[in-house]
């Protein structure tokens, strides 16, 4: 029987944009939308497991009416605005660690090439391992201020660990001018200092921290494009959430801000 105030389709999951009013929890498991790779994504998903990558959902089965079902990850997720315990340095090393994690396991599982994996954040470069593309705090699980799992694979597509890292970077240090920043995270991170901190959790090599900043712009635009690609299909959520952020006038302050502070975010890798 349901427990008391959960309805027949389970207790709604918050958080998402894409699949927003569409994720629901029953009891150990989670059900949502499964994305067009469902079952490569699984198979993925099982093959990281078997070398050591526990920390994302198991996928358990798809339904007849095209949803998945993954097992429920206990702990805190954060939203926006950001509370402070998500932001520390301890949580940003974290979860620097935790993609390092993944992409280790990765590195060991052959991607299936005969899919055809979502191009909308995917690193225009390729690559042989599969990227997240999307760690932004709304898809890692916390549990005493730490990373322990990543959740919500659905954009994930083959690529250059550097450009997971790019991305996962654009959330978490976050990369955004300061009254950007402002709106969602909480005052005074030092982004130069942070970007430091999430290489040195991730243990990325110098040739890698040596191409970030750039990384960093072009994942950047990409992200813009997927946006631009949300907005001009109609959906809502995505057109309301870039109303209400400043529209496209707070993605060319933070393009201007990143390219003015390239040099600054090379220094703080390197030195
Ligand atoms: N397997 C899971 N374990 C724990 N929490 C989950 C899990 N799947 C989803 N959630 C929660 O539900 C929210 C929305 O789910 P998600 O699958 O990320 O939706 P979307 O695709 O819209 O981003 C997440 O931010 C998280 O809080
Ligand atoms: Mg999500």
């Amino acid at each position: 029987m349901a427990a008391e105030g959960e309805k027949a389709e389970g207790e709604a999951l918050v958080g998402g944009m894409l699949n927003a009013g569409a994720v629901f929890r029953h009891g150990d498991l989670v059900e949502r939308p499964a994305p067009r790779t469902a079952r490569a994504l699984h198979a993925h998903l099982l093959a990281l497991a078997e070398h050591g990558f526990d920390a994302a959902p198991r996928p358990v089965g798809l339904t007849a009416d095209g949803r998945e079902r993954l097992t429920f990850i206990p702990g805190d997720v954060a939203l926006p605005p950001y509370p402070g315990w998500v932001m520390t340095e301890t949580a940003l090393r974290s979860v620097g660690n935790l993609l390092r994690r993944l992409h280790d396991a990765g590195a060991a599982v052959e991607v299936d090439a005969g899919v055809e994996w979502p191009r909308s954040l995917a690193d225009p470069e390729g690559g042989t391992m599969l990227c997240h593309n999307d760690v932004c705090p709304e898809n890692v699980v916390f549990r005493d201020g730490r990373a322990v799992a990543l959740i919500d694979f659905d954009l994930a597509a083959p690529g250059r660990a550097v450009w997971d890292v790019a991305m996962t970077a654009r959330y978490w240090v976050p990369l955004l001018d300061p009254v950007s920043a402002a709106a969602l995270h909480p005052r005074g991170l030092d982004a130069p200092a942070r970007l430091r901190i999430l290489a040195d959790g991730y243990g990325l090599t110098p040739p890698e921290r040596a191409e970030l900043p750039d990384v960093i712009e072009q994942a950047t635009a990409a992200c813009r494009a997927f946006v631009a690609g949300r907005v001009a299909d109609g959906d809502p959520v995505y057109t309301q959430a870039l109303s209400e952020r400043g529209g496209w006038q707070r993605w060319d302050r933070v393009q201007s801000w990143l390219a003015a502070h390239r040099e600054v975010f090379a220094a703080a890798l390197s030195d």
